[in-house]
């Protein structure tokens, strides 16, 4: 057994007939049961790397160097098939823009049976389970996400739902095995304050008691502040420092994290900025400050 659950080395991507180089030489590991945040502005290159660790790449863009080892397993050797059943067995994906992902003519009872079905089909605990021990499981899950009503939300379809209460479904969904590893791509950046933090203590509280690995995608340093132990600063496709969350805000090295501190100064005060820095990995930082 590796001591990570994901291990990046040299990633590379190239649009093959382009001109242009995505991402060079990116490194990470996220160790067993910690966080690790890739934090860089938008363009950076954060989802690419991401999709490329999930096999999900657009097309005309290919990893042209690089390994991405998963379990010790380079992901990149693995068959369409293998992809696809590790998407469903070792990996969950909490996304961006919750209205997007889910589907206007479905009850969120249908998209968790659509998502236990393909689980079911790739060999999940859950096969042979019954339409009640479907839902009692959907149940439970909504539940752990913090809705006292489960039952009502199952019937609901998503315009009838505030995005908030749909990101805290899509993380509901993607935490039902309880998958190793866990990549939330920018997973709040489309929410109100509020529905932030919740949905950022919900996350966090799940990895914690389930031990597990979570790789954080962000171009938000009080995001990455509140969650991850370490961190990679990404500027236009290549990496430009990494350390813990402490050092970085401490003494940030190059000119993308100094903005990017900047920025996070801008929006708040500096009590906050040492708070966020002192319990960094510890707390929500919106409510270090309450
Ligand atoms: N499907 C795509 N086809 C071509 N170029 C893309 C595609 N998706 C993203 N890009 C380009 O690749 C670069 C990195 O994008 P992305 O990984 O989405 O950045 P980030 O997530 O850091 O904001 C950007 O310049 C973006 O315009
Ligand atoms: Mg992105």
């Amino acid at each position: 057994m590796s001591d990570y659950a994901l291990k990046v080395e040299g990633l590379t991507l190239d649009f093959p007939r382009g001109p242009r180089r995505i991402v060079e030489d990116l490194s990470f590991t996220v160790p067993e049961g910690r966080t690790l945040a890739i934090v860089g502005s938008s363009g950076s290159g954060k989802t690419l790397a991401s999709l490329a660790v999930m096999g999900l790449l657009p097309q005309g863009i290919e990893v042209t160097r690089g390994e991405i080892l998963l379990d010790g397993v380079n992901v990149l050797e693995l068959t369409d098939e293998e992809r696809r059943r590790m998407r469903n067995t070792r990996i969950a994906m909490v996304l961006q823009n919750p209205m997007s992902a889910f589907d206007p003519i479905f009850t969120i009872w249908s998209h968790f049976k659509e998502t236990m079905t393909s689980h079911r089909d790739f060999g999940s605990r859950r096969a042979g389970a019954d339409r009640s021990e479907m839902r009692a499981q959907a149940v439970a899950s909504l539940g752990r996400v913090g809705f006292e009503d489960p039952q009502r939300i199952l019937e609901l379809y998503p315009f009838q739902m505030s995005g908030g209460m749909l990101q805290r479904v899509m993380l509901a969904l993607a935490l039902l095995d309880s998958p190793p590893l866990v990549i939330a791509d920018e997973a709040t950046t489309d929410l109100d304050v509020v529905s932030q933090a919740h949905v950022l203590r919900l996350l966090k509280e799940h990895c914690r008691e389930n031990r597990l690995s979570l790789l954080l995608i962000t171009h938000d340093l009080s995001v990455a502040a509140g969650l991850a132990d370490e961190m990679v600063v990404m500027d236009s496709g290549r990496q430009t420092e990494s350390g813990t969350v402490r050092e970085i805000f401490a003494h940030a090295e190059s000119d993308c994290a100094r903005r990017l501190l900047a920025v996070h100064r801008a929006l708040y005060s500096e009590r906050y900025v040492r708070i966020t820095a002192n319990l960094a990995g510890r707390e929500t930082p919106r409510e270090a400050v309450r």
